[in-house]
């Protein structure tokens, strides 16, 4: 006679038991490990990022599988194809495409709670029709500080072992410009300077004109570069300090943003500010008159720090998937003009 305890049917349901106490187990194991704080984090998703018009271009670059692992984000796929509308986790419009009109914004095929991200480096003077972009967008993705996605054109690393050296200096002041128009800010300041200093011009606009790898070498045999931005905005600092100015090599005297928005991003010591002149004649002055000495401090963070250009378009773009986790869903910005503009 058997006893009830070892009955089939019984086992059967011990045994049941059993395995729902070790599945049980199971799961406070991997709960355990996914949530406690010095658990494995639990598998990551790939994020994948549509590109819906690669920036100034008709023909997109290739986009391999480890396109941003290149820069260091994994689990984050940019791709150009217009048929993953539907799946992308975001998608991000470059704003010159908007404007021009050579693409327009797929709202009816827009799923559901989908992020779109509006992209754009260029200033406000230079952005227009933002009007019809009202409550479109989540976030933004600019040089502007307070972007959703922050993308600077460029930012000072830490280094070690020895600084490059500095490049030989033959004249004073270098600038190089395209696109001159009297009523801007920049050609103002140069007007002002050019009796009390001498400063060679480059570019289109001079009549010397830089192939795009004679820049950085032709300025650098200067001591100063003339970051002067084509208008003054919030947090609007461009190549113009980052490479034709520091990696270059040469000091930038900067017209821009306030001096503290550069002190955001440099030393104090690294560049020159405009405003910190009463006038022209006194910035001139102190550009032709200062000694060797009193320049080489200006290249003080060079023993510690180097720049980094940030110009490449598919690094920016996989920038999104860092902050991806961290951006709020609910946000729109019904008025994006007014948020640029401010
Ligand atoms: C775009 O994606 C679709 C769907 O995944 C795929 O069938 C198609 O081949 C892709 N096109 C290109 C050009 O990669
Ligand atoms: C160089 O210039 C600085 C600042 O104007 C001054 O303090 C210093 O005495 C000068 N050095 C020499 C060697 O003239």
């Amino acid at each position: 006679m058997s006893s009830a305890g070892c009955s089939p049917a019984r086992r059967l349901r011990s045994w049941g038991g059993l395995a729902g106490g070790a599945l049980l187990a199971v799961f406070w194991l991997l709960w355990l490990l996914g949530s406690g704080p010095r658990g494995a984090p639990a598998p990551q998703a790939t994020i994948t990022i549509l590109v819906w018009h690669w920036p100034f271009t008709d023909r997109p670059p290739e986009l391999p599988g480890d396109t941003c692992a290149r820069y260091g984000m994994t689990h984050c796929r940019l791709s150009a194809n217009r048929s993953l509308l539907a799946s992308a986790d975001a998608v991000v419009f470059h704003h010159r495409e908007l404007q021009t009109r050579r693409c327009g914004l797929p709202l009816a095929q827009r799923p559901r709670g989908q992020p779109w991200v509006w992209a754009s480096m260029e200033s406000p003077s230079h952005t227009h029709g933002l009007g019809r972009l009202r409550g479109v967008f989540n976030w933004v993705l600019s040089y502007r500080r307070d972007s959703d996605i922050f993308v600077p054109y460029g930012r000072l690393e830490a280094h070690s072992g020895p600084s490059p050296p500095l490049p030989a200096k033959s004249g004073v002041a270098a600038w190089v410009i395209s696109n001159f128009q009297e009523r801007q800010q920049r050609a103002r300041l140069y007007r002002q300077l050019a009796p009390h200093l001498r400063v060679d011009v480059f570019g289109r606009a001079s009549g010397r004109p830089l192939c795009a790898n004679c820049l950085l070498p032709t300025v650098a045999r200067y001591r100063f570069y003339l970051s002067f931005e084509n208008s003054l905005h919030r947090d609007y600092i461009t190549e113009k300090f980052w490479r034709n100015a520091l990696a270059a090599g040469a000091v930038p005297v900067v017209l821009g943003p306030p001096r503290a928005t550069y002190e955001a991003f440099v030393p104090p010591d690294a560049f020159v500010h405009a405003d910190d002149f009463g006038s022209a004649r006194e910035l001139a002055a102190f550009l032709a008159g200062m000694n060797e000495s009193r320049y080489l401090r200006f290249f003080a963070w060079r023993h510690r720090l180097r720049v980094r250009l940030l110009a490449d378009w598919r690094e920016r773009f996989c920038a999104i998937c860092a902050r991806y986790p961290h951006l709020p869903r609910d946000q729109v910005y019904e008025d994006l003009e007014g948020w640029f503009q401010a």
